[in-house]
């Protein structure tokens, strides 16, 4: 399982980049307009911050597929390193994925609401499908049954496009999602800090240090606790 930060705030991605087992960046345009930067510049700082080996998602805007096309082609050349073209699951997406599969481009089929929508993205080449749990949730649909029937499918059509669950307003939807057979995931920073969040442990930490200190003091190995 492989954790995305789904964000393109600079300082957020810095933070979450050094303390978690990031495996890159998802961005959308709802995402990158929230930035103060262009989104060239914008998408640049995210590269340098992560570096080239990890992945950098980043979501066309045009909406038939020679301009899709035209649209991945532009941002693979400006964006160095490890970059993944997300294209919406309409009839232009499928044919922009096939022909960008063609080129050795590799693709993410997002805004997935229906297994069905997965399938056939897959079946077009994309690298990556992104059901949007969340989204689903809100239109009364079952997210989750989404994730869970998308990974079935993978299974018994032998599909080797991974899984990359999207959208998600807690950490209940983002632990059922990985059960339910999400290969991987992307989660806006809030909700990956409370991944691990839970008071039990702040609280045991805290007993352990007073109880040490009781019997030794400031001494800590090498070191001298605060
Ligand atoms: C992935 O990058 C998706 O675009 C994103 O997770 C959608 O999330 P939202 O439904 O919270 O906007």
């Amino acid at each position: 399982m492989r954790l995305y930060i789904d964000s393109a705030n600079l300082d957020q991605i810095e933070r979450m980049n050094e303390y978690y087992p990031i495996a890159g960046v998802t961005t959308n345009p709802s995402i990158l307009v929230k930035e103060k930067n262009h989104y060239i510049q914008a998408l640049q700082d995210i590269r340098k911050i992560i570096g080239e080996e990890k992945e950098l998602f980043i979501q066309v805007i045009a909406d038939n597929a020679s301009e899709i096309v035209k649209e991945a082609e532009y941002f693979q050349t400006m964006i160095p390193g490890k970059t993944i073209i997300k294209i919406p699951v309409t009839e232009e997406g499928i044919k922009a994925i096939k022909t960008l599969t063609a080129k050795n481009v590799p693709t993410l089929a997002t805004t997935i609401y229906t297994p069905f929508q997965a399938l056939i993205a897959a079946k077009a080449g994309a690298k990556y499908v992104a059901p949007y749990v969340n989204r689903i949730d809100d239109l009364s649909g079952d997210g989750i049954r989404v994730v869970s029937e998308i990974a079935t499918l993978f299974t018994i059509h032998k599909m080797s496009t991974e899984l990359l669950a999207a959208s998600f307003k807690n950490v209940q939807q983002v632990y059922e999602a990985c059960l339910s057979g999400a290969h991987t995931i992307t989660v806006a920073p809030e909700i990956i800090e409370k991944l691990i969040d839970f008071p039990a442990t702040a609280r045991d930490v805290k007993v352990f240090q007073s109880q040490w200190k009781e019997t030794y003091g400031n001494e800590a190995g090498n070191l001298l606790l605060k």
